[in-house]
């Protein structure tokens, strides 16, 4: 293993689409950030992800074996998995980074009493979505009376989605027009559609209005970009943010700006200048 900078060694949980490129993107942007040890289920992702880093990342054969092996922790694996990663890594006094926010905002209050009794931090990075700085200024003085997500996605964004019914699943095959898939509350829609739905999730906890939030899914067979529109409307007047994402190659249901919003976290961790809110 190469050396590291103390408190900068950083453990993978999630060898697919952001993990693998993160850890792909802080070595070659030199950052003091180093990927010391990997964990996926899938031993192949990490031994393959291990082959490509020069720091010659550890193996780790379960999620216990990391812990002695880094300071940090980014979980980029599931809204299942992130659960029991998070709940780990702050029993073990590990900051960790959640790319599967719909997980937070399930066990916000839990998650958020062990970084206080491990006194450990918890970062949930923007992801795919530009707006949350105005929406957490927004909420500093009066309320936030209107707050709408809609993504929209190209139908084999939503493949494999344990929400869809068997319609959905023919109209996804079939439909030549764009179509709701879903429209509701923000657990509901993380239950539908989990790897979806993580930027419903971050703008729920952004806003700390989570009741208010109305969340729309949308397949559109004419789109090629995944598109996320935040609209707040509040004491502090009108928000509209909209994002037009490039999918990722590896996983069209993650956006390439998901994976660059995590290097932007690591880089604003080893910064001293912080630019936004
Ligand atoms: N916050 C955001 O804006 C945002 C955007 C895109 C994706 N995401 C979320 O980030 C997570 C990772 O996304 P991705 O595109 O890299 O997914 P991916 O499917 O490409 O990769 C996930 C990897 O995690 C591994 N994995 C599954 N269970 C695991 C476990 N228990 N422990 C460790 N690894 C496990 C899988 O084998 C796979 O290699 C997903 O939950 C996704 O929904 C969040």
């Amino acid at each position: 293993m190469s050396a590291s900078r103390p408190g900068r060694r950083l453990a993978l949980v999630g060898c697919g689409a952001i993990g693998s490129l993160v850890a792909e993107l802080l070595e070659k942007k030199k950052s003091s950030f180093k990927v010391t040890a990997l964990f996926d289920p899938q031993s192949e992702a990490a031994a393959k992800l291990s082959k490509k880093l020069k720091s010659n990342p550890v193996v780790c054969g379960q999620l216990s074996h990391v812990f002695s092996e880094c300071d940090w922790v980014l979980e980029a694996a599931s809204v299942k998995a992130a659960l029991p990663t998070a709940e780990a890594a702050l029993k073990n006094r590990k900051p960790i980074v959640m790319m599967s926010t719909g997980a937070f905002l399930l066990n916000e209050k839990r998650l958020s009493q062990l970084a206080k009794k491990y006194t450990t931090k918890i970062y949930l990075p923007s992801g795919a979505l530009c707006g949350l700085d105005g929406l957490k200024a927004a909420r500093q003085i009066g309320s936030i009376k209107k707050l709408t997500i809609t993504s929209t996605k190209p139908p084999r964004g939503f493949e494999g989605a344990p929400g869809l019914t068997t319609a959905q699943k023919l109209a996804l095959a079939k439909n030549k027009s764009a179509f709701y898939l879903y429209r509701g509350d923000v657990w509901g829609a993380i239950k539908r559609f989990p790897a979806n739905v993580n930027v419903a999730a971050t703008t729920a906890i952004a806003s700390k209005e989570p009741a208010k939030l109305k969340v729309q899914v949308v397949a559109d067979p004419k789109a090629t970009l995944n598109q996320h529109e935040i609209h707040a409307e509040g004491d502090f007047g009108e928000l509209t943010a909209i994002t037009r994402n490039r999918p990722s190659k590896m996983n069209p249901k993650t956006s390439a700006l998901a994976i660059q919003a995590a290097l932007a976290l690591f880089e604003r961790l080893e910064s001293y200048v912080e630019v936004g809110n």
